[in-house]
């Protein structure tokens, strides 16, 4: 059995870039995105929900940038595809979303990071570690065979922390939100794949999504600097990982960087 998992998708080049890769992978058996920064590169509209369900993809992730569009505070519950971190205390939807899908049952787990997240995510959020518990509890009451968790979170230690606490309780922990792919993939001894961070789907030439002229002149100036989504064309970032079909163990977990 083959997972794709694809790191956020920033704006218009990201969504067609996705499409396309989508497209090109009939081979592939069950699809997680992240699509936090699908609308110009802040959150996920109705629109773009649908777009990357009907590319493909069978579950979508979020993260922080959920907040940037208050419009959707009331519709996250509706959409049911999408899984919301479970440790925000302040935002109503999924906290896990569970799929059925060629006679196998998957269940999807979203978190939130707890450093260096901003004000608004710092002051309304449970401890991952003790909500992810939770969630595995529920799920484990509604006879999954894969288990998957999105840690959408910006400091490695929080990440790999979560990956040794879930070794051997999920299928995959997989890290997303930093926007660069790191190179630690690996599968525990429990047979569990996980990463730190997965990467971007989104404009190559850019800062992480951002235009870089505007990412240089905020750091430059010191001043805040309105932001405004790069529009050149995407990069594709996912790892591919590989079950037995018996076990349900990963047999192998790999990068993918395509420019
Ligand atoms: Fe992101
Ligand atoms: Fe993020």
């Amino acid at each position: 059995m083959k997972v794709l998992i694809v790191g956020d998708i920033v704006g218009r080049s990201g969504l067609n870039r996705l499409k396309a890769e989508l497209l090109s992978r009939k081979d592939i058996d069950f699809c997680i995105v992240n699509g936090e920064n699908a609308a110009s590169g802040r959150g996920v509209r109705v629109k773009e929900y649908n777009e990357i369900l009907d590319d493909g993809a069978d579950v979508i992730t979020m993260g922080n940038h959920m907040y940037y569009r208050k419009e959707m505070a009331s519709e996250y519950a509706k959409l049911k595809r999408l899984a919301i971190p479970a440790n925000l205390t302040n935002l109503v939807g999924n906290k896990n979303v569970v799929v059925e899908k060629n006679g196998l049952r998957f269940g999807v787990i979203n978190l939130i990071g707890t450093f260096a997240m901003g004000d608004i995510i710092e002051n309304n959020v449970r401890n991952p570690f003790t909500v992810v518990m939770e969630q595995i509890e529920e799920l484990n009451k509604q006879n999954l065979d894969y288990i998957f968790v999105d840690f959408h979170a910006e400091a490695t230690a929080e990440k790999i922390a979560m990956g040794h606490y879930l070794k051997d309780k999920v299928n995959c922990v997989y890290g997303t939100h930093t926007h660069v792919q790191t190179a630690d993939e690996r599968i525990f001894d429990t047979g569990m794949a996980y990463i730190t961070d997965v990467g971007m789907t989104g404009p190559k030439d850019s800062v992480l999504g951002l235009k870089k002229e505007i990412a240089v002149e905020r750091f430059t100036s010191g001043k805040f600097i309105h932001y405004e989504c790069s529009t050149n064309d995407a990069m594709f970032n996912a790892i591919e990982v590989e079950f037995d079909d018996v076990s349900k163990k990963a047999i192998s977990i790999k990068r993918i960087n395509l420019n």
